[in-house]
């Protein structure tokens, strides 16, 4: 509950979470942080300390409410078929997004820039703003740099990943359904960063760690 509320006081404020899923799914540890508050100096964090893919999860009524698909329902090619996950029924990726005022859509301001419009189109979509598949593509484009996860519909009652983790996190803070999420990799390895690590990142760097069993109990 100390790592749960710690976790929660975080996202209240803007600030990014660590997230580690559960052993016997990716055992993964992912920074999460709320959409809205991204900065070019947390994306070029997110490419030195996390080393993994930058992606930001939408909830599932943002994303059905302008029309992105998950990507392997969207592209017609054998490799999009079957997916025979170790870990979950399926992937949570939907298409990858610049916004159009980037320019080629990867530096740390550009990618904060995505993010940021993302998480403002989140926000009013969630309000009930009027607002459709053709007003999103008149501010993004795709193919681009920032990986879209669609969330499961219930959540946590549908899935466990850390798309439904880090969204769950943000309702229950009042903040956007709109996250970023970036694995932790072991740069010596190459692996992974084990919770022991992670843990000891959390306490170099005040960033809250938090088990995924926890936001699972406290959430659901
Ligand atoms: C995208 C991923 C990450 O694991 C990310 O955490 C989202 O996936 P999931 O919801 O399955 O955990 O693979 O880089
Ligand atoms: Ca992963
Ligand atoms: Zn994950």
């Amino acid at each position: 509950a100390a790592q749960f509320d710690r976790a929660l006081a975080a996202f209240r404020a803007g600030d990014p979470v660590l997230i580690h899923d559960f052993a016997d799914r990716e055992g993964e540890t992912d920074i999460v942080y709320p959409a809205e508050a991204v900065t070019p100096a947390d994306v070029a964090r997110m490419r030195n300390d996390a080393g993994g893919l930058v992606c930001l999860a939408l909830s599932d009524a943002v994303a059905r409410a302008v029309d992105l698909p998950f990507l392997d329902d969207a592209v017609d090619h054998p490799a999009a078929g079957d997916h025979d996950l170790g870990y979950d029924d399926r992937s949570s990726f939907s298409l990858p997004v610049n916004h159009r005022d980037t320019y080629t859509g990867i530096t740390d301001e550009d990618r904060a820039r995505t993010i940021t419009e993302l998480a403002s189109m989140a926000d009013a979509v969630d309000a009930g703003v009027d607002y459709g598949p053709e007003e999103f593509a008149a501010e993004f484009r795709s193919p681009g740099h920032v990986h879209l996860l669609r969330g499961a519909p219930g959540l946590l009652a549908d899935r466990v990943g850390h798309t439904e983790l880090g969204l769950a996190l943000a309702a229950e803070a009042g903040r956007a359904p709109a996250v970023v999420v970036c694995e932790m990799l072991d740069d010596e390895s190459g692996a992974a960063l084990s919770p022991d690590a992670a843990r000891e990142y959390a306490r170099r760097t005040g960033v809250p760690y938090v088990e995924g069993e926890e936001l699972v109990e406290a959430l659901s």
